[in-house]
């Protein structure tokens, strides 16, 4: 717990500062909690909801999820990629969060290794250790692109999963196209070397935050044994309302077998269902999303600002967050010289990346406009320009 819970010691540090300093003299990057309210149609349809309500639509369904709901986001993926997918590739889960665990509970036995890449989200670890897995962590290059050869070279016999994060947080970084065709082969090789299914999970749960014109590529054709996991609290700013999915590849190694752990899972890790009420608004929301442009902007703000004071960023390409090198060797140390200025950052090692401290912009103007302040004041201490 010690160990894991910088943001939310970070976060809860803000509430503390705010009671003595007040709220607007606080600036408070540390959590990735959308500050945005939620598209006009999301609201259009949870009025539509109540006024004109589904007969039984607040009673139990299916584990998996409502059949309907299952058909449409199966719908919208073969159109996105080209593949059919169908209801029965589809789970509707409690987020992100529940779909990782719903997913790594069925695939992991006890002492089966995960990869993952650093930086990571933090809650990545505790997600295989939930089930019994170990993370096998490996580093990522300066651009925050996961090494390929160094994976190829850590899959063994007891690789069950490679658990990847495109757009990644921290970093912001989006895998390219022939990332994942090269990762694709990888996989298969060491499957067939192993003589096993070295199974690819991708937690797209940033999946519609990207900019510049950037697409996020899907993993859906460069390997058939993959596993999505999708959320609608970013792209709609809904993370309190805890909806999500899971979707497999029709082509899976054990497909049925896997989809019925899935849903057997869902039920017993005490989900039993993803929340009714949303699994009806998504529905009709397949594709709409928050404004980007509004975050590419925040993004361009605080990097473009930041870099003219000296600091040493990578440009990402999504999500909501910025992860600068920190210019102080102890990331802590740095973390520690911006919360004497009231701003609140995470540090680096809480990423399994000692050295960058990571930014959240998802906050509004005020407070990212207010931090400038104590960033060129450490800027200056440190003499990075
Ligand atoms: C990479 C990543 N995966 C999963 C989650 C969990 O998201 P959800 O709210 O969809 O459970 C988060 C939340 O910040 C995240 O950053």
């Amino acid at each position: 717990m010690t160990a894991g819970s910088w943001i939310r010691r970070m976060f809860e540090e803000g509430v503390v500062l705010k009671e003595q300093y007040g709220e607007e003299n606080v600036f408070d990057l540390s959590l990735g909690n959308p500050i945005m309210e939620p598209p006009a149609e999301f609201r259009r349809e949870l009025i539509r909801l109540a006024e004109d309500p589904i007969p039984g639509m607040h009673r139990y369904m299916e584990n998996a999820g409502y059949v309907a709901t299952r058909a449409v986001v199966a719908e919208y993926l073969s159109a996105e990629s080209g593949i059919t997918f169908t209801k029965d590739d589809i789970i509707m889960t409690c987020s992100a969060a529940g779909a990782i665990n719903i997913v790594l509970k069925t695939l992991l036995n006890i002492g089966d290794e995960v990869i993952i890449f650093a930086p990571y989200f933090p809650e990545f670890i505790n997600y295989i250790e939930n089930h019994d897995g170990f993370a096998r962590i490996l580093r990522t290059d300066e651009q925050f692109i996961p090494r390929l050869n160094a994976l190829e070279s850590a899959i063994g016999p007891r690789t069950k999963a490679v658990l990847i994060n495109s757009p990644n947080n921290p970093s912001g970084a989006v895998y390219k196209k022939d990332f994942f065709r090269s990762l694709g082969e990888i996989l298969d090789e060491k499957g067939k070397e192993f003589g096993k299914t070295i199974f690819l999970i991708n937690d797209e749960a940033y999946r519609k935050l990207t900019y510049d014109g950037i697409e996020s590529p899907q993993v859906w054709s460069y390997y058939p044994h993959s596993i999505v996991i999708a959320s609608y609290s970013k792209d709609l700013a809904i993370p309190g309302e805890r909806i999500g999915y899971v979707a497999a590849h029709p082509e899976l190694a054990e497909h049925d077998q896997l989809i019925s752990g899935f849903i057997h899972c869902n039920r017993i890790m005490g989900f039993v269902n993803a929340p009714a009420l949303m699994q009806h608004v998504v529905r009709s929301l397949q594709g709409v999303t928050v404004s980007t442009a509004e975050y590419q902007r925040k993004r361009d703000f605080l990097y473009d600002n930041l870099t003219d004071m000296g600091y040493s960023i990578f440009k990402p390409q999504g999500t909501f967050y910025l992860f600068p090198k920190s210019p102080m060797e102890d990331d802590v140390a740095l973390v520690n010289e911006l919360r004497q200025w009231r701003v609140l950052t995470v540090p680096g090692q809480s990423f399994g990346t000692p050295g960058y401290f990571r930014i959240s912009y998802c906050t509004d103007d005020r407070t990212l406009e207010g931090s400038l302040n104590g960033f060129r004041k450490v800027a200056e201490k440190l003499k990075l320009s």
